[in-house]
């Protein structure tokens, strides 16, 4: 199986703050991947890298093409989305208009089933259309802003801390939904997430960054199991 995304050796600094310090991962065809550290460890640093938003050394490959230089409305049209960290919705548009939003790149005539299809993964957007976002409460701004994603039609989503803020049970639909976009819909994921728990049980394979360097890989379960990562990341 080939990689649908290959990263080589990223580096990213913020003027002369190194961020990245040359981290390399790869996220097969159908896997859910998560990425777990602490804050300010790079993850989100590595997705808006993976996105186009910010300019890095090394290599970024997505189906086999490199990003390098890539503008981050093409790297949309080539099938990555990203659902950003603290959700990004436009507030003040309707959930409807949001959703709108997502698909706004595309020319074929299926954005409303894929309309239908989010309203199904997320009944509760269906009762609240014609709300205006910004009055949604977190777990459904949350769920806007990946229904936004998904309205792209991805083919690698990356979510950045679905899961921020959220209540307990919130957060369990947020990643029942997840693990139903990956296995019913075939959409491969990069997760970003503090709530490691969460990610490295939902997760086929994981990758823990500390510092800006990956410190450890490996299956979800192992790393569930791993005595460092219960230490640093589990609570022991
Ligand atoms: N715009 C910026 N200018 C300067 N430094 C930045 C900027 N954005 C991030 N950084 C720094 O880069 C490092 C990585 O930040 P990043 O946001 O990627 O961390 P993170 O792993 O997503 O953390 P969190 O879990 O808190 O979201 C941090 O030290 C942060 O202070
Ligand atoms: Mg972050």
């Amino acid at each position: 199986m080939n990689p649908i995304l290959k990263i080589k050796d990223l580096n990213v600094s913020y003027g002369s703050i190194h961020a990245i310090k040359g981290i390399s991962f790869s996220v097969m065809q159908g896997e859910i991947v998560s990425l777990i550290g602490a804050n300010g460890a790079g993850k989100t640093t590595t997705l808006k890298a993976i996105s186009g938003l910010l300019p890095f050394k090394g290599l970024i490959e997505l189906e086999g093409r490199n990003l390098s230089g890539t503008k981050p409305h093409q790297i949309v049209q080539m099938g990555l989305s990203q659902a950003p960290e603290g959700r990004g919705i436009f507030a003040p548009l309707t959930v409807k208009e949001n959703l709108e939003m997502g698909a706004y790149h595309r020319s074929d005539g299926k954005i409303g089933d894929d309309m239908e299809y989010c309203l199904k993964l997320f009944p509760r957007l269906k009762e609240r259309l014609k709300q205006v976002a910004g009055t949604l409460s977190g777990g459904e701004q949350q769920m806007v802003a990946i229904a936004r994603s998904l309205m792209a039609r991805p083919r690698l989503l990356m979510l950045d801390e679905p899961s921020l803020g959220l209540a307990p049970q919130i957060v369990s639909q947020i990643f029942s939904i997840i693990k139903r976009i990956n296995s019913e819909d075939g959409v491969t994921l990069l997760l970003v997430e503090q709530n490691a728990r969460m990610a490295l049980k939902i997760a086929h394979r994981a990758y823990v960054i500390e510092t800006g360097q990956i410190k450890l890989e490996g299956k979800g379960v192992d790393l569930l199991d791993n005595d460092s990562v219960r230490a640093a990341y589990l609570g022991g």
